[in-house]
C-alpha cells in the first residue's frame, strides 16, 4: 500500500473518509451540500451515534463512497483509537471493493497536538498496514478476488519530516508483524521445522548484519541439549535451533528467545479435540522472534540482538518420549517429564542455559505460547509477564501499552518457586506441589528462570495472544502476530 501525504484530501481517490468528534459540528459543507445535508439528518435522527467507532455511509458525491467515522470525545481519543479508525477505513474500502482511500482522520489527530509526530506517524502506518493483511494463500479463486488489494491511501497532512519518520518505521513494524502472521497462520504440514530454517535463512540473507547459524540434532547432542532433543525425537522432522545474530552496534548482547514447537500434539498425554486443532500455532514465539530481527535490521537499530529459536515439533510415535522420562538440559539439570504436553519449557531451558552462556546477554525476553492457564487468566488481549528485573518489566509494560500489544505482569513471588522441584530429579516439567495447575503461567515461569542465571530476564507468555477468535478493527480472525510490536517498541525505546 503506498501512502501519500498532501494538504488536502485528494479527490483522485475512490473512497473518502471523514472523522467526527463528538463535540464538533461537522463542517462538510465544503465537500458537497448533498453530503451535509445527508450527515446532518443522520445525526439528527440519531441514526449516527457520536460514540467512538460508529460509522455512516453514503453515496453523496464527489467521493464513489463516503464513510464517516465518529472518533467520541476528543480527551477520550488515543493513538490507539487513530489506529483502530484507520483500520475501519481500511476495512471498508476494501469491502466495497475500492481499492483507494483518502482521509482526514491524520490531520485531526494532529490538530489535538496531543502526540509526537514521530509517534503518531507510526500508529498511522500499523494502523493502515496491520488491517491491509488476509491469509490468502489457500483461498480458491473466486474468494480471492473478493479481497482487494488497497493501493493508496492518501492522507490530509501538512507533511512534516518526522511523521514521515515515524511513518516508515510503523510500516517495518506492521509489515514485519503481518509476515509473522504468515508463519503462524500457515499449517503445520507446510510449517515444519525445516521451513521455518530456510525462511529464516532467507531473511538472513537480505541483511549484511544479520548472521545465522543452526543448531541440527547431532551438534545439540554434543552441546547436551537433552531437552530439546526429547521433545523432538518423536517427529518426521528433526529438531533444532536457529540462532540469528544481529550486529546493530556496540556493546552487549540483548536476547530473543522463542518456543517454536510447529505443532503441539501434546505428545503421549495427547491434547483433546477442541485444544489440539490450532496446535500449528504453537512456533508463534519463534516467528514473533523472527518478525522482531527482521524489523530490526530494517530499521538499522544501534543494537546488537541475538534472536533463537527454539525448534521441534511435539508428536506421538513409538520414538516418542514417555511420560515419566528424565532428559538432562544444557546448564546439566535434570528434568523428569511429568507430562509430555508441558514441552514448551523443555525446549526453552535448553535454549535459555544456551543463549546465557554463549552470549552473555544483559537481557533475556523469552515469547512462549507456554499455557493455557495465561488464555484462562487473561484472554486474548495481554501477554502474562513473569521476571526477575521489575525496570526491564516496567519497559515491556510501557512498550506493550504504546503498540498496544500489551502484557500484564503477573506475581512471581518467592512461595511459587519451589513448585517445579522434582522429587527423583532437580526439576519436574509439571507442578509437583498443590494439585498440579494452580497458578499454571506463573510456575511455567518459575520452570524458566531455573535456567536463568545472571541475566535481566522476562518471560511473556503469548498463549492467548498469539491466536485469536475474533476479528478487530484493524487486526484479524486467527494469527495476531503477537510479540513484534511490543518487542520492536521496546528495542526502539532511548
Ligand atoms: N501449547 C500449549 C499451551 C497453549 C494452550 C497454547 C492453548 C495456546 C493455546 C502448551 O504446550 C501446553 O500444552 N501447556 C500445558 C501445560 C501443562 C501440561 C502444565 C497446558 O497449558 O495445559
Ligand atoms: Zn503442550
Ligand atoms: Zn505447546
Amino acid at each position: 500500500m503506498k501512502i501519500t501525504l498532501s494538504k488536502e484530501l485528494d479527490s483522485k481517490q475512490d473512497v473518502l473518509v471523514l472523522g467526527l468528534f463528538e463535540e464538533d459540528k461537522h463542517n462538510y459543507k465544503f465537500l458537497s451540500a448533498e453530503l451535509s445535508k445527508e450527515l446532518d439528518e443522520a445525526i439528527k435522527r440519531k441514526v449516527f451515534e457520536r460514540k467512538f467507532g460508529s460509522t455512516h455511509t453514503s453515496n453523496a458525491p464527489p467521493y464513489k463512497k463516503t464513510l464517516v467515522i465518529a472518533l467520541g470525545k476528543k480527551k477520550e481519543f488515543t493513538l490507539n483509537c487513530l489506529r483502530r479508525a484507520l483500520g475501519k477505513a481500511v476495512k471498508f474500502a476494501c469491502c466495497s471493493q475500492y481499492s483507494s482511500l483518502t482521509t482526514n482522520l491524520v490531520s485531526l489527530a494532529h490538530s489535538s497536538k496531543k502526540w509526537k509526530d514521530n509517534d503518531l506517524g507510526r500508529a498511522t502506518a500499523e494502523g493502515l498496514l496491520l488491517a491491509e493483511y488476509t491469509f490468502k494463500k489457500y483461498l480458491g479463486k473466486e474468494k480471492k478476488e473478493k479481497l482487494p488489494e488497497l493501493h493508496t491511501a492518501a492522507l490530509q497532512l501538512e507533511s512534516a519530516a518526522p511523521f514521515a519518520d515515524g511513518l516508515a518505521t510503523g510500516r517495518v513494524i506492521a509489515e514485519a508483524t503481518n509476515f509473522v502472521k504468515d508463519l503462524v497462520n500457515e499449517p503445520a504440514r507446510v510449517a515444519t521445522t525445516e521451513y521455518l530454517e530456510k525462511v529464516a535463512r532467507s531473511v538472513a540473507s537480505q541483511h549484511k548484519t544479520i548472521r545465522i547459524r543452526v543448531l541440527h540434532a547431532p551438534e545439540m547432542k554434543k552441546l547436551g541439549m537433552g531437552a530439546i532433543l526429547g521433545v523432538g525425537q518423536g517427529s518426521a522432522t528433526p529438531p533444532s535451533t536457529i540462532i540469528l545474530e544481529y550486529h546493530g552496534g556496540k556493546g552487549k548482547w540483548s536476547a530473543i528467545v522463542g518456543k517454536g514447537i510447529t505443532f503441539d500434539s501434546g505428545g503421549y498425554n495427547l491434547k483433546p479435540t477442541k485444544y489440539i486443532e490450532d496446535m500449528h500455532t504453537d512456533m508463534a514465539g519463534s516467528a514473533a522472534v523472527l518478525g522482531t530481527i527482521k524489523a530490526m535490521a530494517e530499521l538499522k537499530v544501534k543494537k546488537n540482538i541475538v534472536g533463537v529459536m527454539a525448534m521441534a515439533e511435539n508428536m506421538v510415535s513409538s520414538r516418542a518420549q514417555h511420560p515419566g522420562d528424565i532428559v538432562t538440559a544444557y546448564n546439566g539439570k535434570t528434568i523428569q517429564v511429568g507430562n509430555t504436553d508441558a514441552e514448551g519449557r523443555l525446549v526453552l531451558a535448553d535454549a535459555l542455559a544456551y543463549t546465557e552462556d554463549k552470549y552473555k546477554p544483559e537481557v533475556i525476553i523469552d515469547l512462549a505460547t507456554l499455557t493455557g492457564a495465561c488464555v484462562v487468566a487473561l484472554g486474548y488481549y495481554a501477554a502474562g509477564m513473569v521476571g526477575n528485573d521489575e525496570a526491564l518489566q516496567t519497559a515491556l509494560e510501557q512498550a506493550g501499552n504504546d503498540s498496544y500489544d500489551r502484557v500484564w505482569k503477573l506475581p512471581f513471588y518467592e512461595e511459587y518457586q519451589d513448585w517445579m522441584d522434582g522429587s527423583v530429579s532437580d526439576l519436574n516439567n509439571v507442578e509437583t506441589k498443590g494439585k498440579g495447575y494452580e497458578a499454571g503461567s506463573i510456575t511455567g515461569g518459575v520452570f524458566l528462570s531455573k535456567f536463568v542465571e545472571k541475566a535481566r530476564w522476562a518471560h511473556l507468555d503469548i498463549a492467548g495472544t498469539a491466536y485469536i477468535p475474533e476479528e478487530g478493527d484493524y487486526g484479524q480472525k486467527y494469527a495476531t502476530g503477537a510479540g513484534v510490536r511490543v518487542l520492536s517498541y521496546y528495542f526502539l525505546q532511548d
